[in-house]
C-alpha cells in the first residue's frame, strides 16, 4: 500500500517536472526573458532595432532605400533632396543651430534636440509632428534612445559612444527631460 502511494507520488512529480522543462524550452526557443526585458545595447546595432522596431521611427522615416515611410525626412542618402545621410546632416543643421541659438551645438547635440524637441527645429518642407518618442504610447528609455543616436551616427556621421554617454551641456539638459519624462510614463 505504502509503495503504492509512494510510485504514484513519484509518478506525479515527473510529470510536474516534465512540464517545467517544456516551459523553459519553449520560453529559450523564442527568445528568452532577455528580450521581453528591452536589454538593449547602447550601439548602432541596437539602435537598428528600436529604429526598425518599437520606436516606430520607420512609420514616418525611411532610411535610404530601406523603408517606404516620407512622414519624415529620409535618414539616408534619397534623391537631390537628401544628398546627406543624417549622420554627416547634423554637422550641417548644428551649424545653423549654434548661429540661431548662440549655443555651440556639434553634430550629436542636433540628433538629441530632434528627438527631445521635436519642435526646435522643423526640416524645411515638413510638419512639426514628430512623435514623441520618449513619451506612451512608444516610450522609449534613455538607454534606448542612447542607441537610436549611434544608429543615425552610423549613417554617414562618426559613431562616438563616449561622447553619447558623456554629451555637451545642451544635450545633457534633453537627457534629463527625457528621463524625467520616462519616469512619470512609467508610474
Ligand atoms: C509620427 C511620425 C514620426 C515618428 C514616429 C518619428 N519621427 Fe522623426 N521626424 C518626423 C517629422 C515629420 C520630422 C520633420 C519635422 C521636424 O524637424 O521635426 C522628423 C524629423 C526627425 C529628425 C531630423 C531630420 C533632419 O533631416 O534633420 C530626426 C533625427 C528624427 N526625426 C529622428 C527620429 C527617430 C530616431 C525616431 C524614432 C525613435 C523618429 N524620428 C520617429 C516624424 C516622425
Amino acid at each position: 500500500m505504502r509503495s503504492a502511494v509512494g510510485r504514484v507520488f513519484v509518478f506525479l512529480l515527473l510529470i510536474l517536472g516534465t512540464f517545467l522543462w517544456i516551459g523553459q524550452a519553449v520560453t529559450a526557443l523564442t527568445g528568452g526573458e532577455k528580450a521581453a526585458a528591452g536589454a538593449v545595447e547602447v550601439s548602432p546595432e541596437g539602435g537598428e532595432t528600436i529604429f526598425w522596431g518599437k520606436g516606430r521611427c520607420f512609420t514616418c522615416h525611411s532610411v535610404g532605400d530601406r523603408g517606404s515611410a516620407v512622414r519624415g525626412p529620409n535618414q539616408g542618402v534619397f534623391g537631390e533632396k537628401f544628398p546627406l545621410p543624417i549622420g554627416a546632416r547634423a554637422e550641417e543643421r548644428a551649424k545653423e543651430r549654434s548661429t540661431k541659438t548662440g549655443q555651440n551645438y556639434v553634430a550629436l547635440d542636433y540628433l538629441v534636440e530632434s528627438v527631445a524637441d521635436p519642435g526646435a527645429y522643423v526640416v524645411e518642407g515638413y510638419k512639426n509632428e514628430m512623435a514623441i518618442v520618449y513619451a506612451p504610447p512608444i516610450a522609449l528609455e534613455l538607454k534606448e534612445i542612447k542607441a537610436v543616436l549611434a544608429y543615425l551616427q552610423s549613417q554617414g556621421g562618426e559613431v562616438d559612444l563616449e561622447a553619447i554617454e558623456k554629451p555637451s551641456e545642451v544635450s545633457q539638459k534633453y537627457y534629463a527631460k527625457m528621463a524625467a519624462a520616462g519616469r512619470r510614463g512609467r508610474r
